[in-house]
């Protein structure tokens, strides 16, 4: 794209300039609370968010973490459910009109040809027939559509179709474009391809926004790009864990040593556990000595898809990218995440600048036999607080049994009624692997499973 100097598409907003710095749009005690069938789900709270005139943020979070819901505020898509939201001053009320969206499944309509989708962004907006078409022309030039004017979605590559998201977002030249994992439905290729292309357009000041915001679940790519990231937390709920400035010059060296650091530093913020690197900054949150209920959530990860990561590790001498290995495996980084916070939190692997190592405990684990595994496995489970609440209450329970109910309105304390449903499932999973414990979903009831005599001794 922009192999020559793409004329500036035709001016459709007259708004007084802005210089490099100002704040474009902000956010002030954002919270977000949705209801659903069991309850209030809240998802985002306390969000204070300055968008500045020229820079690039990212916000980079767990999928969960709430990130789409404040994409959707800042579009004014959605009311905030208190707070406010405001563009150049003024507090929105309904539609943002300086902003644009391109979304991760691109959202086009099949039954429009490129040029006719792309125009769509300026039809909202009212601007006459001709015009729209030459603005459409010019952003279709821009983003390197030209030639695919009249095909339509179903005949283009997916980088192809992302580009149509793109133009028809920068057809309307808001002052913040705000992109929703715009690259995590293409291939690994074809993504790197066009963030670069992006940037490169960016860089050259050719780029119609004054803004970007950037939602993101991969840390490397909110490396890349963003001049400030802004790292979402999840537990209980999404509210701005830290801010990490990226002063690298672009385009960005992957393997630059502080390019590593920024991305060990992130990493340590967004799984919230303490690594053996030095660290770039001052954590607001200082990391708990002592492992909780409270502060291990249990990833959703099955036995099996833990055991399974640990033996490529092992193939790959007891060490591995976590990125490279997600493309190895064609998985998403999110898909790989409780996979690889799994491992940690049991004492398996660690994890240090984007690398993830086998333990010596983690690399008996998965050299072991089944009997040898699952005796591995109960020593490290036992270590983790919600695996360690079930079995020591089922111990002290009457006849060995307890209702799920009990151990949902403890960790009801601490996390939404979905985080409680899926960290139970992970601890059943888990429980049942290790042979500390059964589950009966009819019943709802925990059991201890008991040391084989006494089982021995009723049936024999
Ligand atoms: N319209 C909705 N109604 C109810 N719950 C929702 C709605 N949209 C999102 N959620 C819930 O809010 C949480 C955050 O979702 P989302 O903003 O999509 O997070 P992210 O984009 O970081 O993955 C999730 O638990 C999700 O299930
Ligand atoms: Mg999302």
């Amino acid at each position: 794209m922009a192999s020559r100097t793409a004329p500036a598409p035709a001016s459709t907003a007259s708004r007084p300039p802005v210089a490099d710095g100002e704040v474009l749009l902000a956010t002030t005690g954002l919270t977000k609370t949705y209801a659903g069938a069991d309850g209030e789900l809240p998802v985002l709270g306390g969000i204070d968010l300055d968008i500045k005139a020229g820079e690039i943020v990212a916000l980079l979070g767990k999928s969960g973490s709430g990130k789409s819901t404040l994409l959707r505020c800042l579009a004014g898509l959605i009311p905030p459910s208190s707070g406010t939201v405001t563009y150049r001053g003024q507090a929105l009320r309904g539609a943002n009109p300086g902003t644009a969206m391109v979304f991760q499944t691109f959202a086009l309509l099949p039954w429009l040809t490129v040029q006719q989708n792309v125009e769509l962004g300026l039809e909202a907006q009212g601007t006459p027939l001709k015009e729209r078409a030459d603005a459409a022309v010019q952003a279709i030039d821009l983003i390197g559509l030209d030639g695919f004017e009249s095909a339509y979605p179903k005949e283009l590559s997916g980088g192809m179709r992302q580009r149509v998201g793109f133009a028809r977002a920068l057809v309307t030249e808001p002052d913040v474009l705000l992109m929703d994992e715009p690259f995590s439905a293409l291939d690994v290729l074809t993504a790197e391809n066009l963030r670069g292309e992006l940037m490169e357009l960016w860089d050259s000041g050719q780029f119609p926004t004054r803004a970007v915001v950037l939602v993101t679940h991969n840390i490397e790519e909110a490396v890349l790009m963003a001049d400030r990231v802004i790292v979402l937390g999840s537990r209980p709920y999404g509210a701005i864990r830290e801010t990490f400035d990226i002063p690298l010059p672009r385009p960005r060296d992957r393997q630059a040593k502080d390019f590593e650091q920024l991305i060990d530093a992130i990493y340590q913020t967004m799984t919230g556990r303490a690594k053996d690197t030095p660290r770039l900054a001052d954590r607001a949150e200082p990391e708990p000595a002592r492992r909780t209920l409270a502060n291990t959530a249990l990833p959703a990860a099955s036995v099996d898809g833990l055991s399974g990561l640990a033996e490529i590790l092992a193939q790959h001498a007891n060490r591995c990218g976590i990125a490279d290995l997600a493309d190895e495996l064609s998985l998403e980084i999110d898909d790989l995440m409780p996979l690889v916070d799994a491992l940690d939190l049991l004492g398996l692997a660690v994890v240090r600048g984007g690398e993830m190592l086998l333990t010596p405990r983690g690399s008996s684990f998965a050299a072991a036999d089944v009997q040898l595994s699952k005796t591995l496995f109960a020593q490290a489970a036992l270590e983790i607080p919600v695996v360690k609440l079930i079995v020591t209450s089922l111990r002290r329970a009457a006849d060995g049994t307890l209702r799920a109910g009990f151990f949902r309105d403890l960790l009801a304390h601490h996390y939404t009624s979905e985080q409680v449903t899926r960290q139970l499932e992970t601890a059943t999973d888990w429980g049942r692997y290790a042979e500390l414990y059964s589950y009966d979903s009819a019943s709802e009831e925990y059991r201890l499973d008991e040391p084989d005599e006494t089982a021995r001794g009723i049936t024999a």
